[in-house]
């Protein structure tokens, strides 16, 4: 070898050898990452907990005095805590005064994820529940368990190594729920839901929602009731009774003003004191004074300026001092901010719990930030909860819940929650035997939204199903169609696996291109067509108008062929939207004969469709928000993302920095509420707007005459009565809407505001019925901001029985209110 060649040789070797260190390294620092990311993902997300489990005795029942108790601390003795028979306050301080300050502190935020990702022994917690309550094993207090949703409980259907089933009911969506309009139905929803949970081995469950519907394109509104304070006070009240009464408890959530999914984690609400009051916390305060919940969630959000979970005007003097609640604030998952400060507002219960959390409560305890006292609060709070839970029966559960029961439960308040939005003579369907079936949610219907208000219910029943099942026959020909376009596109077709993705992707079916000569071959087989819409949303992103509140050019397309093509061969086109949100309707309702608002309605969607289609049920449902003629009709569509921004699922797990008022975008990171009280129907009303279907509207194959009404003002109470008739051929259920309005009001009001509703019983053709309503005269204040109080004006006022918004039957006066 020359003397170059060494030299390059050498060259060679010195060049790799650093190479391979430069690796070596890049390697060694991707493992410490890995491993300090797995610590900090372990500690942070997965199991935040490192509580041992008790090595003493089991927890033995024994006797005292005649009275057989469970020796939860094994001291053989009868603790105040453990006696059954004294009042809760003092059981729970009982408790706190023998727990260690570290016990409390771990009990102020939750034990990670870990059951939620299917993780820890099999015997231990419940397979996809998302939160807890940590155990404290020296007391006998065990871990309870949280889970979603609004909609039926959330946790996996199976199990590793376990042949049953874990299926749960999906129920109808809250908005349609809140369609119904018949808060007994809704609490009978509740009790089937809560049996669920209690069933399972659930001490909560995280639902209802009760924002309101600011804007049609928030991405869970379907969660969601109302554009309406009082309707979603009202049926909210009813859900947390219904579930509630099987001894299970509800988180109302997310308190407050959480209106939109863009940016939800560091959003800024920009409100005044009076539309938060009147609109957006006026349902919470229903729901609180009318069924005082276990639990509520705080919201991500801030509110003017103050993260919600960390505001103590929120959470302690408006929910606690002015309403009275009783029970325990969580957080919303990984709503973390700066835990004392959380606790101090009044926040007592950090989700799902992390090990950062524990230690920052640890330090502020220690250096004083946070005082003994908000502990105990939270503390005392907490343990109430706990005392009172099914595990402290222990309630021996059955993880066999009557699901058969509750889906005839589903269909039924799907059916009634439906809401007939035109009719032309087609429905309830007569002479039809075969139907055609345009639109791939036909065939693939959707049962709910995305995200954490979805269920893992065990079957849904389709639109055709549904059909078949009530005897029509499902045309071949259009089913071929669907069935060819599905092959050819059946990437698709494939829905995203898992919560996450389902979260940052809702899945709606691909919508067919249809010609007329596609239509044209399927008319000569078939009766009637429908044409059905289908839209899916959820958490973690909003809507947007092109494609989504629009119909998109195929759509539109497909309705225009079916329509035409059926109409000239003299037959007629229904339209099932299966949404679960507001879409644009004005456009495109003339052409059909039928459009039936269907909703999500939960896993017996296809079965009450077909209910409300063949007549067997009468439809009652009516709008709990306005269809616009227009998107930007709606005065909220001034501030509202409309560019519908992706969730970063990496900056709910960071406490993003706060940015620089300069580089603050509006409706991303703050967002106002200039509409102030003017939300939905108070808007188009005030402004005088034509709306393509009013709040409060809906149709029914029967018709209803309303008279004989009287008022009655005793004890500051409202009593109104009125009579309603069956005037139509067919039995059904009529909505009446009592409103209120000042004529001669001195302030700025919305012209009419709903005050309180009531439904008829199931009045056959020719019945009558005298309804009871009542609210009291407090009702008609407004928020004055001059005072921070509510204001009663003097002088009378008009209270209206409406069929809609827009659809006054009777009005009468009150003069010269009593104060
Ligand atoms: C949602 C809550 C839900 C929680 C637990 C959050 O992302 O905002 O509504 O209860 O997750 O799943």
């Amino acid at each position: 070898m020359s003397h170059i060649d060494s030299n390059k040789a050498k060259v060679v070797k010195k060049t790799m050898k650093f190479l391979l260190k430069v690796l070596l390294s890049i390697l060694g620092l991707a493992v410490v990452i890995a491993i300090s990311g797995g610590i900090y993902f372990n500690s942070n997300v997965i199991n935040s907990e490192k509580i041992k489990k008790h090595k003493g005795p089991d927890i033995n029942e024994i006797t005292f005095n005649g009275y057989a108790f469970r020796d939860l601390n094994r001291n053989g003795e009868l603790d105040i805590y453990e006696d059954k028979r004294k009042p809760l306050e003092d059981r729970a301080n009982d408790l706190l005064s023998q727990m260690t300050l570290d016990e409390k502190i771990r009990l102020l935020k939750g034990s990670g994820m870990k059951s939620a990702m299917g993780m820890g022994p099999s015997d231990e917690g419940v397979r996809g529940a998302v939160g807890t309550i940590v155990s404290t094993p020296r007391m006998g207090i065990p871990t309870l368990y949280l889970s979603d949703g609004p909609a039926g409980l959330r946790i996996n259907p199976t199990r590793k190594n376990d042949e049953n089933t874990y299926y749960c009911t999906a129920f109808p969506i809250g908005t349609l729920l809140a369609s119904t309009w018949n808060v007994d139905l809704v609490e009978k929803v509740g009790d089937a839901m809560g049996n669920e949970t209690l069933e399972y081995g659930l001490d909560v469950i995280l639902g209802p929602g009760a924002n309101i519907h600011r804007s049609p394109l928030c991405g869970r509104n379907f969660e969601y009731y109302s554009e309406d304070p009082v309707l979603t006070g009202e049926i909210g009240a009813a859900m947390v009774n219904g579930i509630e009464s099987n001894g299970v408890g509800t988180s109302v959530k997310h308190f407050v003003a959480n209106n939109q999914e863009t940016n939800r984690n560091f959003n800024d609400v920009h409100i005044s004191e009076r539309a938060l009051r009147e609109i957006y916390l006026k349902g919470f305060e229903i729901i609180v004074k009318k069924a005082q919940p276990w639990t509520i969630m705080s919201s991500y959000n801030k509110v003017n300026g103050t993260y919600a979970s960390e505001s103590r005007d929120l959470l302690t003097d408006i929910l606690r001092d002015d309403w009275g609640f009783e029970g325990i604030v969580m957080t919303d998952w990984f709503g973390k901010k700066t835990p004392s400060a959380q606790i101090h507002a009044g926040n007592d219960l950090l989700e799902p719990g992390t090990r950062k959390q524990y230690k920052a409560l640890k330090k502020a305890a220690k250096n004083g930030e946070l005082s003994e006292e908000d502990i105990n609060t939270s503390v005392r709070r907490i343990l109430k909860l706990a005392l009172n839970s099914p595990k402290m029966g222990p309630y021996p559960i059955s993880n066999d819940p009557d699901l058969k029961a509750h889906a005839e439960i589903t269909r039924q308040s799907a059916s009634e929650g439906m809401v007939l939005l035109k009719n032309d003579g087609t429905l309830p369907l007569k002479r039809v035997n075969n139907i055609a079936l345009f639109g791939s949610t036909s065939y693939d219907f959707i049962a709910g939204g995305t995200g954490s208000g979805d269920v893992n219910e065990a079957y849904t029943v389709s639109l055709g199903e549904g059909l078949e099942n009530a005897g029509f026959v499902i045309n071949e020909a259009a089913s071929q169609l669907f069935d060819a376009f599905k092959t050819a596109h059946a990437e698709e077709f494939e829905k995203p696996e898992g919560t996450l993705a389902a979260m940052v992707n809702p899945f709606t079916a691909p919508e067919m291109k249809l010609t007329k000569t596609q239509v044209t071959e399927v008319v000569g087989t078939a009766d009637v067509a429908i044409v059905t819409i289908g839209r899916n949303s959820g958490e973690g992103g909003d809507r947007v108008e092109k494609d989504d509140f629009l119909l998109s050019a195929d759509e539109n397309e497909m309705l225009k062929n079916v329509c035409e093509t059926f109409h000239a061969s003299g037959k007629k086109v229904i339209v099932v939207m299966n949404i679960g949100g507001v879409i644009e309707t004005a456009s495109w309702k003339e052409q059909p004969d039928a459009i039936l608002l269907a909703w999500q309605g939960g896993q017996e969607s296809g079965n009450s469709v077909a209910d409300i289609l063949s007549g067997k049920v009468n439809p009652s449902g009516r709008l709990p928000m306005t269809f616009p003629i227009a998107l930007k009709d709606h005065k909220s569509s001034a501030n509202f993302p409309m560019e519908g921004i992706a969730m970063n699922l990496g900056s709910m797990l960071s406490n993003k920095k706060e940015k620089p008022a300069e580089e603050l975008i509006a409706n991303v990171d703050y967002t106002k509420y200039e509409e102030g009280i003017y939300v939905g129907y108070r808007h188009f009303d005030k402004n005088k707007l034509d709306v393509s279907y009013p709040f409060g509207y809906g149709l029914s194959y029967t018709e209803f005459d309303y008279f004989n009404m009287e008022i009655e003002l005793v004890d500051g109470i409202i009593h109104i009565t009125v009579e309603i008739e069956n005037t139509g051929k067919v039995p059904g259920k009529e909505v009446v809407e009592i409103y209120a309005s000042k004529s001669d009001t001195k302030i700025d009001r919305p012209l009419q505001e709903l005050k309180a509703f009531a439904k008829t019983p199931l009045l056959n053709s020719g019945e009558s019925t005298e309804l009871s309503i009542h609210f009291p005269i407090s009702d008609l204040s407004y928020w004055n901001e001059d005072s921070s109080g509510w204001t009663l004006e003097e002088g009378s006022y008009t209270i209206h029985s409406a069929s809609s918004s827009r659809d006054i039957r009777l009005t009468k006066e009150i003069l010269d209110l009593p104060r």
